[in-house]
């Protein structure tokens, strides 16, 4: 008998745990300020040069016009990689199945791949745009991902223009598995080439997520995005800064109803994201698919 309450004392806490983690908040974003919000406005349409602020507004208006419950997120896609122009060389199937999987070419590395040239000279671009730009808000917070493309695009981007220490985040990372360009490096190496940034509590030593056989799903990626939401608006920030990657950034729009928009290397989108007052579950039963799906996909 008491074996067997412990037993459902056991299995109910285990239960709760598994519940209690993937019950997540209810995101939402704003339909105001950006080009790139409004649906009315055809995608080809959007103009960038301001990053999409229509251009009746000011960028300390949109400030001035969050809730308690809305940040604004500056979603930063890293700067060219190594791994982004491989690619071309070879065809899908030959990349899928093959290369990806290795290192390099010996020439090329796209493991946990750096930035190119182009990526360098077009951070450096940014960052003067940046600089240059009378308005352009001040984040209370950076977030990065773990990976060297995003280490190497923060420093170039706001490495000049705050004091503030960025944040190295797990969960900001691109989906992983398989290619070796979302396997990341040790945290010894990290804090050896990158000392300026500083580890959210509990960085591994060691990556903990990525496996040469299995492959994150949307499904996970979904539910890892809304957990790094989660994680974001623990704080009173009001506007956030996090350098990452499109497949993220892809899964960030999709949690917070967001349309699909074209995210280049480079990419800097501003949006607004509501915290709701309501939690749901992010199911969590399809996560990962294997290499021969990984290959014909
Ligand atoms: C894009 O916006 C800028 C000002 O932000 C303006 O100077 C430029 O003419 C616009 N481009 C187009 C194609 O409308
Ligand atoms: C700014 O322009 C947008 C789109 O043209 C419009 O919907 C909005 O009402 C304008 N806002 C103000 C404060 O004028
Ligand atoms: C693509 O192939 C050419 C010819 O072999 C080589 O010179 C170049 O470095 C390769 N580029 C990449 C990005 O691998
Ligand atoms: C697979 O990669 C290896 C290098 O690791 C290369 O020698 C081989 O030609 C590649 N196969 C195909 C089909 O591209
Ligand atoms: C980061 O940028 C600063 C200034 O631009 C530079 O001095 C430093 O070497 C960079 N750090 C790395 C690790 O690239
Ligand atoms: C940062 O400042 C240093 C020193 O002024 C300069 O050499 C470097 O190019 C700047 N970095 C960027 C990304 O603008
Ligand atoms: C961390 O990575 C570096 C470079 O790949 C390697 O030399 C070192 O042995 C690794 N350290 C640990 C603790 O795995
Ligand atoms: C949100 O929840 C808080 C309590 O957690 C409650 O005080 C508040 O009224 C709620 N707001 C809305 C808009 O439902």
């Amino acid at each position: 008998m008491l074996f067997i309450l412990v037993l459902s004392y056991i299995t109910s806490i285990t239960a709760q745990v598994i519940f209690a983690h993937n019950n997540l908040p209810v995101f939402s974003s704003s339909k105001h300020f950006f080009e790139q919000n409004i649906d009315s406005i055809p995608l080809k349409n959007i103009n960038y040069t301001n990053f999409g602020l229509l251009s009746n507004y000011t960028f300390s208006q949109v400030v001035a016009s969050l809730s308690p419950d809305e940040k604004l997120l500056l979603l930063q896609r890293h700067q060219q990689g190594w791994h982004n122009v491989a690619p071309g060389n070879y065809s899908r199937k030959d990349w899928r199945c093959n290369w990806s999987l290795k290192d390099g070419d010996g020439k090329i590395e796209w493991y946990d791949a750096e930035l190119t040239p182009l990526g360098v000279s077009n951070g450096i671009k940014l960052s003067e745009k940046i600089s240059n730009h009378e308005d352009f808000p001040r984040s209370d917070n950076f977030y990065v991902s773990p990976l060297r493309r995003c280490l190497q695009t923060w420093n170039l981007t706001w490495g000049n223009s705050t004091d503030k220490q960025p944040i190295i985040k797990e969960y900001a990372r691109e989906v992983y598995g398989i290619d070796t360009e979302s396997e990341r490096h040790n945290k010894s190496f990290i804090h050896e080439n990158w000392p300026e940034f500083k580890f959210e509590p509990g960085f591994s030593e060691l990556d903990p997520l990525w496996k040469s056989d299995l492959r994150e799903k949307n499904q996970h990626v979904d539910y890892r995005a809304a957990s790094l939401l989660t994680e974001l608006f623990e704080t009173d920030d009001k506007v956030v800064s996090i350098v990452t990657h499109s497949g993220i950034m892809y899964a960030i729009l999709r949690v917070v109803k967001h349309r699909s928009i074209n995210l280049p290397t480079g990419a800097l989108l501003p949006i607004i994201i509501k915290k709701e007052n309501i939690t749901k579950s992010y199911p969590l039963n399809d996560a990962y698919l294997g290499f021969n799906e990984w290959c014909t996909i």
